[in-house]
């Protein structure tokens, strides 16, 4: 008696990020895309809460009530007055602490593998509310394929994706904490005029259309250059990428996760063999976008 979610990791084809909010956010418009590398989230009755973990990274993931999976557990079972008396085991594929919003993964995949577990059977506003309070990604990773989010990123609009983008994922050692991520931003833009963060039509149009030449083109992240600033080498991941053929190099997220847009599926082989054997990064992983939400699997 388990039930299992199988949750997508993100790139963000657009991170346009505005000044700090007073309450410490940053509104952002953010084009979220799923992406196929997934964590699986499997619930299974227990005596009381309790979180394995297994995946490359599995030791750098806290089994205590700080992880989100367990946070988000507590919150369905606190607002259907259920006992959350549950394991949930992650099995973890999508780099930790690496941009990629695997912990916001683990959040959507561990609510809905409980609301089924539990038969609690919330409706999908109330799983979608639940995720906006666990933290600005988690709408997304619930819903997957491509949306707009505004707001801090949790306000969520669906985007049409017009075909297959061919991505190629360069795993570093070692994660970047997204908060520091952020201070360095508001420390490298203190004293300049932050512009409110806007989508970028040509962006929206290269998804729709499917046309990834365009959506290279496009590509932008506002966390970069403080990714950059904390994680200096990893401006030697993008340049090799780009020399063995991607359209596009940045960085995933708050990083230290770097993003390579490739223009097929063969190069996307090449470009992740290049990146292995170049040293700069730990490994590298081609996959395709977009990806389906949580998905309960058993
Ligand atoms: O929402 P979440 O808990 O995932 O955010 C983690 C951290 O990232 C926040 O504490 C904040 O420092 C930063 N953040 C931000 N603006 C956003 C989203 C996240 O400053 N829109």
């Amino acid at each position: 008696m388990s039930v299992t979610v199988r949750v997508p990791a993100k790139v963000n084809a657009q991170l346009a990020v505005g000044a700090a909010r007073p309450d410490g956010f940053h509104d952002l418009a953010n084009v979220f895309l799923a992406v196929g590398l997934y964590d699986e989230v499997t619930a299974t009755p227990a005596a009381s809460l309790r979180l394995t973990c297994t995946g490359p990274d599995a030791d750098q993931v806290p089994l205590d009530e700080s992880n989100l999976a367990a946070r988000a557990a507590r919150a369905l079972a606190g607002r259907y007055g259920v006992e959350p008396a549950v394991h949930l085991h992650l099995a973890k594929d999508i780099p930790v602490a690496g941009g990629m919003a695997g912990g916001s993964a683990d959040a959507a995949g561990a609510l809905v593998a409980c609301d089924a577990l539990w038969g609690t059977h919330a409706p999908r506003e109330e799983l979608l509310e639940i995720c906006a309070e666990l933290g600005s990604d988690v709408p997304f990773s619930l819903v997957g394929g491509a949306a707009l989010g505004t707001g801090r990123g949790e306000r969520l609009r669906p985007l049409e994706v017009g075909g297959t983008f061919h991505w190629v994922f360069a795993v570093a050692d070692g994660g970047l904490s997204t908060p520091a991520v952020y201070r360095e931003f508001d420390r490298l833009t203190e004293g300049t005029d932050v512009p409110e963060p806007v989508a970028s039509d040509a962006l929206l149009s290269a998804l729709a259309k499917g046309d990834a030449t365009a959506l290279a083109a496009a590509l932008t992240n506002d966390l970069q250059p403080a990714a950059l600033s904390l994680r200096p080498a990893l401006a030697d991941t993008l340049a090799a990428g780009r020399e063995a053929g991607a359209l596009a190099a940045l960085v995933s997220g708050s990083g230290p996760t770097t993003a390579f847009l490739a223009p097929d599926a063969e190069t996307a082989t090449r470009v992740a063999r290049s990146l292995t054997a170049s040293g700069t990064c730990r490994t590298a992983r081609t996959t395709t976008a977009p990806a389906p939400g949580a998905t309960v699997l058993s």
